[in-house]
């Protein structure tokens, strides 16, 4: 495919091609999230204003100028990476694949100094695999590139990343550009990552080896429990306290990447005062204190300090109330009744001493005698142990955590 002579390197205006190719059009977005979120994270992309939203297997859909492609890496806190649609394509061979990437203004939009790392994904397709697309694409990129007397880029071959579930990998990574070949049928789809790591690191989790939910998780579960600050929260068995810092940022209209590095930032179109701008707005709109209480419990003294360190970090301690107590033996809060958010441990992720449904049962009938009036979010890891909390009128939202299918249980007070 690269047997032809390489033409002469032309004298590129690369300003004005970022211009034309990344700053004048709309583009399409792709929101990616944990399976089952896509209602909600279409829910929080039209609060957002974005444009022409449609919900799809693993996320949201957008179309928008780069400024919503910030926006929604800004804002978004159920989306777990956002991807630019930069092509595409129909391609039956690696030689289509070549000749139509070869054509993709990649000069426009790849970011300099970053290695790429190739994601090639297949479905559909009985005439090529995956592993055929990464030959014609470099060649492709690396030939546009050179004509254009702009630096062939380095390839990292890092595919580790295909496990949506792989928490944390991410940080101990040199940042790459990830180029995402998607393959469906013979419809080939090139996006490029504009996220950097996922964005349930928001900037702010220190390490441990606790069970914590998901940032993007916690966020989803109070989201479907219609918290929005207005009523108080306690989370009783708090660990690392993910859901009140979630929690507090949402109550104060925080972004959930108010502390955090993006990829778009490296791209040859970013543009610093548009990023300013929109963090500036997100902080003028920002609540100063959470409107009602937020509450901390958790029977572990480490877990608490760990819970006030995140949230120290997160810079919304002073919303959160912070309490030795054990679950079984302590009231719910003398504050007016809001939403008790509950991630108990449980089998493989923390021992809890016990048979779980045994331990369920036990939740359950303290939520009913302790904590009259208050609605309930419960992660169950299991259908026996969602019966077990005995919530008869619960609606059930299923959700993968850490790789395991786990059930939110909410119910109303
Ligand atoms: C799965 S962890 C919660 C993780 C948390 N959602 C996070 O994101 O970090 C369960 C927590 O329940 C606490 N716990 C277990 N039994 C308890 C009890 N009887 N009363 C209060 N806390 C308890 C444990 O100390 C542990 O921190």
């Amino acid at each position: 495919m690269t047997d032809q002579p390489e033409p002469t390197p032309a004298a590129v205006n690369l300003e004005r091609r970022v211009r034309r190719h990344a700053h004048a059009p709309e583009h399409a977005w792709f929101a990616a999230c944990s399976p089952g979120l896509e209602a909600l994270l279409a829910d929080e992309a039209r609060g957002l204003g974005l444009g022409h939203i449609v919900a799809t297997g693993g996320g949201v859909t957008f179309r928008g100028r780069l400024e919503s492609g910030y926006r929604a890496n800004l804002h978004l806190r159920t989306a777990t990476r956002v991807w630019l649609r930069v092509a595409e394509f129909p391609a039956r061979a690696p030689e289509d694949v070549y000749r139509e990437a070869r054509e993709i203004p990649w000069e426009a939009f790849l970011p300099t100094g970053l290695p790429l790392m190739l994601q090639a994904t297949t479905a559909r397709s009985r005439l090529f695999g995956g592993g055929f697309l990464g030959r014609p694409l470099r060649d492709a990129i690396g030939r546009r590139l050179r004509a254009l007397a702009l630096q062939d880029p380095e390839w990292t071959d890092d595919s580790a990343d295909d496990d949506p579930e792989d928490a944390g990998r991410d940080s101990l990574r040199r940042p790459a550009q990830r180029l995402l070949a998607r393959l469906d049928g013979n419809r080939l789809t090139l996006s490029l990552d504009s996220s950097g790591e996922r964005l349930h690191r928001r900037g702010f989790r220190l390490e441990h080896g606790g069970a914590p939910l998901r940032e993007t998780l916690a966020a989803a579960i109070l989201l479907a429990a219609g918290y929005d600050g207005s009523r108080g929260l306690a989370d009783p068995m708090c660990g690392s306290g993910t859901f009140a810092v979630e929690a507090a940022a949402i109550a104060r209209r925080l972004p959930p990447g108010r502390d955090r590095e993006f990829l778009f930032r490296h791209w040859p179109s970013y543009r610093a005062a548009t990023w300013e701008h929109l963090r500036r707005t997100a902080r003028d709109g920002a609540l100063a204190a959470a409107p009602a209480p937020l509450l901390c419990r958790d029977a572990d003294p480490a877990a608490l300090e760990l819970a006030r360190a995140h949230a120290r970090r997160a810079g919304v301690e002073s919303d959160l109330l912070f309490e030795a107590a054990d679950f079984f033996a302590s009231p719910a809060p003398a504050t007016p009744p809001g939403l008790v958010v509950l991630n108990p441990p449980y089998g493989v992720r923390l021992d809890a001493g016990g048979d779980p449904v045994a331990f369920f049962r036990r939740v359950g009938l303290r939520l009913a005698s302790a904590w009259p009036g208050w609605s309930i979010a419960a992660v169950a890891p299991s259908p026996a142990t969602e019966d077990a909390l005995g919530l008869p009128r619960a609606r059930r939202l299923p959700l993968s955590h850490g790789g395991l299918r786990v059930t939110v249980v909410l119910a109303g007070p």
